[in-house]
């Protein structure tokens, strides 16, 4: 078999596209524009690129955006400060924090600062019981993003066996709630499963969410099952030239792909559905900030 390969970033574009026209709607009609405000502290070149990325989506789609950039010298209570004045701006719906923070600055106080009315990393522990009991509200971005692809190429996901890699807050677990909610049996395996290549071999769909590169081979698939490659790990690319790298996900993709149903690519599978899931949650929070019912297909 050859799997059908899930195009993350085709998909992103066109659910960009929706979101756009959900911004237009609640300008025309309620005079709202939502507003996302992100935050960084300090200069790491990655979390630099991935705000800047963030924030030019967020003008694509119509939306009102505001980009902090902090020192990395910033005391703790600068950060928190800001937080509480966004918390308090009725221009802003979202507030996103870029993690990781300088050693001085603690996430957990950071994440506890953030209201979660405006929780669109869906990080606060009230954002993360609500999705467990299914309340309406922001869902993390990159379990939110895997849903839709699945959703899409899958269809109906009821009664599957779901084995989810990882057991981290940020995937792994608000994953395993998701996937519940859609009736499926889950199974969350992490560093200190036993056999895991058997447990791998039983699922009908696997989250692949450690961080280590190419560690699910191939012979570990079930023929038809739906892989979905959470990892963007760099590795050495002699191949290409000396000192050169390559990005590859947690899945022995080239394997992969000749046994499973459906799969997605690093790069250009989950990783393009994450920003465009900001922009769902920011949709999602600035509804509900104004009383509104969130658009249907924005939310699991
Ligand atoms: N750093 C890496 N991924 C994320 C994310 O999803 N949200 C935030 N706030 N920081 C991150």
């Amino acid at each position: 078999m050859t799997a059908q390969i899930i195009d993350g970033k085709s998909y992103a574009e066109g659910l960009r596209g929706r979101i756009a026209g959900h911004v237009a709607r609640l300008k025309a009609e309620h005079g709202i524009t939502p507003g996302l405000a992100v935050v960084i502290v300090g200069h790491d070149p990655a979390s630099q690129i991935y705000v800047s990325n963030k924030a030019r989506q967020t003008v694509e789609v119509g939306m009102y955006s505001e980009k902090y950039e902090l020192p990395d010298t910033a005391p703790e209570a600068e950060v928190l400060a800001l937080i509480e004045k966004l918390n308090a701006d009725p221009k802003i719906h979202g507030i996103l924090v870029q993690l990781p923070l300088p050693r001085q600055v603690d996430p957990n106080k950071v994440i506890a600062t953030i209201s979660p009315d405006k929780d669109v990393d869906c990080f606060t522990p009230a954002s993360v019981g609500k999705v467990q009991i299914g309340l309406p509200g922001p869902v993390a971005c990159t379990p939110l993003g895997c849903l839709m692809l699945l959703r899409d190429f899958v269809g109906d996901l009821a009664g599957k066996h779901a084995v989810i890699v990882g057991r981290s807050n940020l995937v792994g677990k608000p994953m395993a709630q998701l996937l519940l909610r859609e009736n499926c049996t889950v199974t969350v395996a992490h560093s200190r499963t036993v056999d895991l290549p058997g447990v791998v071999r039983g699922a009908d769909i696997v989250v692949a969410a450690v961080g280590r590169p190419l560690m699910i081979k191939g012979d570990w698939i079930k023929p038809g099952a739906a892989v979905i490659d959470v990892g963007i790990n760099r590795i050495a690319a002699p191949e290409k030239g000396e000192g050169k790298t390559r990005t590859v996900g947690d899945v022995d993709f080239a394997a992969a792909k000749d046994v499973a149903g459906w799969i997605t690519p690093v790069p250009g599978g989950v990783g393009p559905m994450t920003i465009a899931c900001l922009l769902a949650n920011t949709v999602t929070t600035a509804s509900l900030i104004n009383g509104l019912a969130p658009p249907s297909d924005l939310t699991p």
